[in-house]
């Protein structure tokens, strides 16, 4: 019988950041070094000086900034937002670090396909205060969340989570930077096995 090739997906990634774009980095890395099988289509910002910029460009990959100063509502972003999207025809789209409420009709427009990070062991500790508000409950474990994204903030179907202990002498800078790293290696990998799979199941936490 003829073997017929089958050729390997490279799931289409699309990028919003509004910062330091660490993770993204993370992304662009993993995709560079062939330990994902993703392409990051376009990065969006809503930032015009956002250090995600930079990183992107240097990794060759084209940058949209949509301006918020230029939609008065929410709504309004997210047409604009999804028009934007639309034209890189992402099979995924990963925010991270995006500080802004995605509107309604953008997430249901891209139901099932848009993915979170957050340090924080979900559901605890949503919002932009995370691991200052872990430090302050004084939890022994805190952790990075990675999430489908629904109508809420910082909610939806949890795909993977990695947890972290918290030391006594623990302070945000220093707790942060151990979330850092964990998201970094967990963001690649829950990319990877959407790449694989295809599917929303849990990525096993080390
Ligand atoms: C990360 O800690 C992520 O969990 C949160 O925003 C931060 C973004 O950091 N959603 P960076 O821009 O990727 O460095």
């Amino acid at each position: 019988m003829k073997k017929t090739a089958t050729k390997k997906k490279i799931l289409s990634v699309a990028v919003f950041c509004s910062g330091q774009g660490t993770n993204l980095q993370a992304i662009l890395d993993a995709c560079r070094r062939g330990k994902i099988s993703a392409r990051v289509v376009v990065v969006i910002v809503d930032n015009a000086s956002a250090l995600a910029i930079s990183r992107a460009q240097k990794a060759g990959v084209p940058v949209v900034f949509v301006d918020p100063a230029q939609c008065p509502s929410r709504a309004q972003y997210g047409k604009v937002l999804a028009a934007a999207t639309a034209r890189f025809k992402p099979d995924l789209i990963a925010l991270a670090g995006f500080m802004r409420i995605l509107s309604p009709s953008f997430v249901r427009r891209y139901k099932g396909k848009i993915i979170n990070i957050h340090p924080a062991l979900l559901p605890a500790f949503p919002g932009a205060h995370a691991v200052r508000d872990a430090l302050a409950a004084g939890v022994k474990t805190t952790g990075v969340t990675v999430h489908f994204v629904d109508e809420q903030v910082d909610h939806g179907p949890v795909i993977a989570q990695r947890p972290i202990p918290v030391k006594r002498s623990d302070t945000e800078e220093t707790l942060l930077r151990r979330l850092h790293r964990a998201e970094h290696q967990l963001y690649p990998e829950v990319i990877q096995q959407i790449a694989r799979t295809g599917s929303n199941k849990r990525v096993r936490s080390k």
